[in-house]
């Protein structure tokens, strides 16, 4: 104490103490850090090993044990996270049956063991990544552009209101109704099964903002004509024109010719 108050009033008191303090600050700061993304690194790599053990148990039956495909199910070296992301969470895999294509049923999986199949997956080979919320977030997405590239991009599969139709060979693309933001930007950069890939290239992230825009709307738009008839398009219009409609106005021709007696 006596050392420090002798040299209060030196000049240089001031600045090394503020240099003393900032070398601590800084040196705390670089030691804490490291510590943190030492961390992640363990966190990203428990993650790894934990889907690989999972994948292991689950998958590896028809994907081969390193992913390398075999003659049951095709390899998943490249196909990304976006695609076991999107595969599990739907349900479509593990694979229940063979068939024309995976039906999407219960998924199989916790949301924790879900992403730790994708990071593993996802450690193998590059491939399209799972969607962060910023890329998901479609808040100030145009819907009525989305609307003319859903038209263009997607409607002859999943017909202009999203209620799916069928493909050739006992295919067919699902309705949307139920799909989340999630799901349909998965699709998109994976193309599942005849579904072609919209990469960034050819449909921006911007562009398949507003097409998730446009089908959440649609999931929720009330039926403006009251009566929505599946919304399946010309043939259910169609048949109710014919027989509701025309029996109408049968009836009514009927009634007029018996009150003209
Ligand atoms: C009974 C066999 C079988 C099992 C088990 C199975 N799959 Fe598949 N998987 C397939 C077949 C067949 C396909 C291709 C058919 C299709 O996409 O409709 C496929 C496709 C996939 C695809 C899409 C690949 C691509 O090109 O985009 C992914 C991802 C996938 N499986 C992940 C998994 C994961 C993860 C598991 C374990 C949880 C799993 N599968 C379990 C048979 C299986
Ligand atoms: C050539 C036909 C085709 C086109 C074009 C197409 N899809 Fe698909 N889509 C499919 C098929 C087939 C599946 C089902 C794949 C499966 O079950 O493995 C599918 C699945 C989906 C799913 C998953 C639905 C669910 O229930 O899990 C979404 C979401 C989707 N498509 C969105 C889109 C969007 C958005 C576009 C336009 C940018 C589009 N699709 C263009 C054929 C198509």
């Amino acid at each position: 104490m006596k050392f420090l108050a002798a040299r209060r009033r030196s000049p240089l008191f001031a600045p090394s103490l503020l240099a003393i303090a900032l070398v601590a600050v800084g040196g705390a700061y670089a030691a804490i850090s490291s510590a943190q993304t030492a961390q992640a690194a363990d966190a990203g790599q428990v993650a790894i090993d934990e889907g690989n053990k999972l994948y292991l148990t689950g998958c590896s039956s028809c994907h081969g044990m390193q992913a390398e495909g075999s003659a049951n199910g095709p390899t998943l070296i490249g196909v990304g996270a976006a695609s076991v992301h999107f595969q599990v969470a739907t349900g479509r895999m593990p694979l229940a049956a063979p068939g024309a294509q995976a039906v999407a049923k219960e998924p199989q999986y916790s949301a924790d063991e879900t992403a730790q199949l994708a990071a593993y997956v996802a450690s193998l080979a590059p491939g399209p990544a799972i969607p962060t919320a910023e890329q998901l977030d479609y808040e100030d997405a145009d819907i009525a552009e989305g609307g003319v590239l859903f038209r263009v991009n997607c409607a002859q599969c999943h017909q202009a209101a999203g209620q799916g139709g069928a493909l050739t060979y006992g295919k067919y693309a699902p309705s949307l109704m139920e799909a989340t933001p999630q799901q349909m930007y998965e699709a998109m950069v994976s193309g599942p099964q005849s579904m072609p890939v919209f990469s960034n290239g050819t449909l921006p992230v911007e562009e398949k903002k507003a097409i998730i825009a446009y089908v959440s709307e649609l999931q929720v738009a009330p039926n403006p004509g009251g009566l929505s008839l599946g919304r399946v398009g010309p043939v259910t219009e169609g048949l109710f024109l014919w027989t509701a409609v025309f029996a109408a106005l049968i009836g009514a021709a009927v009634w007029i010719g018996i009150k003209a007696r």
